[in-house]
């Protein structure tokens, strides 16, 4: 099949590498001329495992190019994805749907033939029904039926989740879509991944809820955690008790310093405006939102703590800046509130990250990013890890606590056990553990 990829950004550059790895002919497509001269020369915008490589065969393998020519793309499609942002609007944390809508007019205007076009953008529900009108007031004559359906790519993780889906949600409105569809999924629905179709509007309200109800179970452990501190109980096992219960599951459920990331925070907000305009609040996502929020901070205000109450004028080391491990991404990322609160204190920061530093470089001020953790911890009254990076997870501890000016160690992310940290001669302060 011919498929188009309208923006290539993380979505369409993911979704259209896999698809040319199923055997489609793909075209990719971006305003960013920079952009799709890079893709065309094999330079990938984004840190991403394994993508890299998967760009390059397929592209040599002639199934997947990249274009600025989005009418040509189209003309020639027969699936049609819409792949572009749907960030936070500024104010008021609607999703700002502004590039889907100039997408799906630009598409009408190029459409030949019966096309089915896809919003794989996280969108809020009822944008699908706004996507048809708008193509079918641009051009009137075009045979287009609109599906969505959602991703759930993890960063990090993205191909293995798109190759190895635990589902795929598909909502349509008219029946030709169907075989269209199955048509392109028919590798993965081959390997018995479960395709489910639906109506558009609840594929579209699903990808919402789907990623609220993750930051639901983060934001309920991390609250646990708070309470295994006061109660002397570990959060671990809290975690690993409930999880064994197949009804809980055991994943989702680490303690740590807030979700972050360009996902959950955006989606959380948008679904919690979402209820309010349909006069039906969403306490619980709201709630989350907001607890959320507040942990970062309070994240630094932990580290203080930590550090006996007073910051001003120490050096803190914080390993790890993006919101997770294997992603360059610092969107939204719980290392930003957490140096800001150090920094509000007096502290002086010093960091170190395997792929964040530059993103973090046009984000947070007066912050002295270093090579590696050792240089981090040089003279510092703290060293925190904030983001669970394979390269902080065997440090060399004696080096380290040799370096510091105070041999305190706060693991935000329960990398390490507390015996081995005293072992080395540290003072170890995790999330929900005894000392
Ligand atoms: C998330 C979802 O997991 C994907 O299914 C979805 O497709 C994607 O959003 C999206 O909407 O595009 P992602 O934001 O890449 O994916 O990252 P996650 O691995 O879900 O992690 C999100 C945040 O939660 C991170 O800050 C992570 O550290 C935190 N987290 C995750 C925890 O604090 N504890 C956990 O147990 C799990």
């Amino acid at each position: 099949m011919r498929l188009t990829m309208i923006g290539s950004g993380y979505v369409g550059l993911v979704s259209g590498a896999c698809f040319a790895d199923f055997g489609h002919e793909v075209t990719c497509v971006d305003l960013s001329e920079a952009k799709i001269a890079a893709l065309q020369d094999g330079q990938i915008p984004i840190f991403e495992p394994g993508l890299e490589t998967l760009v390059s065969e397929n592209a040599e393998a002639g199934r997947l190019r990249f274009t600025t020519d989005l009418a040509a793309a189209v003309a020639d499609a027969d699936v049609v994805f819409i792949a572009v942002g749907t960030p936070s609007r500024r104010g008021d944390g609607h999703a700002d749907l502004s590039y889907v809508y100039a997408a799906a007019a630009d598409i009408a205007r190029a459409v030949t033939g019966f096309t089915v076009i896809v919003t794989k953008s996280t969108v809020p529900v009822g944008t699908g029904d706004e996507v048809e009108r708008i193509m079918r007031d641009v051009n009137p004559d075009a045979d287009v039926v609109v599906v969505s359906n959602p991703e759930f790519l993890r960063e990090g993780a993205a191909i293995d989740d798109f190759k190895r889906p635990d589902r795929i949600v598909i909502g349509i409105e008219d029946e030709r879509a169907r075989e269209v569809m199955t048509e392109v999924y028919r590798p993965l629905y081959l390997n018995q991944a479960p395709l489910m179709f639906t109506g558009r509007r609840t594929a579209e309200l699903t990808k919402y809820a789907g990623n609220a109800f993750l930051a639901l179970k983060i934001t309920f452990i991390n609250e646990m955690a708070d309470l295994c501190e006061k109660t002397g109980a570990n959060v671990q096992d809290v975690a690993r008790g409930i999880g064994l219960d197949k009804r809980i599951g055991p994943k989702f459920l680490n303690a740590g310093p807030g979700y972050g990331g360009s996902c959950f925070p955006k989606d959380t907000l948008a679904l919690v405006k979402t209820g309010q305009d349909h006069d039906t609040p969403l306490r619980l996502v709201e709630t989350t939102v907001s607890i959320n929020d507040q942990r970062k901070r309070s994240m630094g205000r932990k580290v203080i703590a930590a550090c006996g109450g007073d910051v001003r004028g120490k050096a803190i080391g914080i390993l790890g800046l993006t919101f997770k491990p294997n992603t360059d991404d610092m969107r939204d990322a719980p290392s930003i509130a957490i140096i800001q609160t150090l920094r509000d204190a007096g502290a002086k920061v010093r960091a170190f990250d395997p792929e964040g530093m530059a993103m973090a470089r046009g984000m947070i001020d007066g912050v002295e990013y270093c090579q590696d953790a050792y240089e981090v911890a040089q003279g510092a009254a703290c060293v925190v890890l904030v983001t669970e990076w394979n390269a902080f997870r065997s440090l060399d501890l004696p080096r380290l606590k040799a370096s510091m000016a105070v041999p305190t160690f706060v693991d935000l992310r329960n990398v390490y056990r507390a015996r081995e940290m005293e072992a080395a001669g540290l003072t170890y302060v995790s999330i929900g553990r005894p000392a």
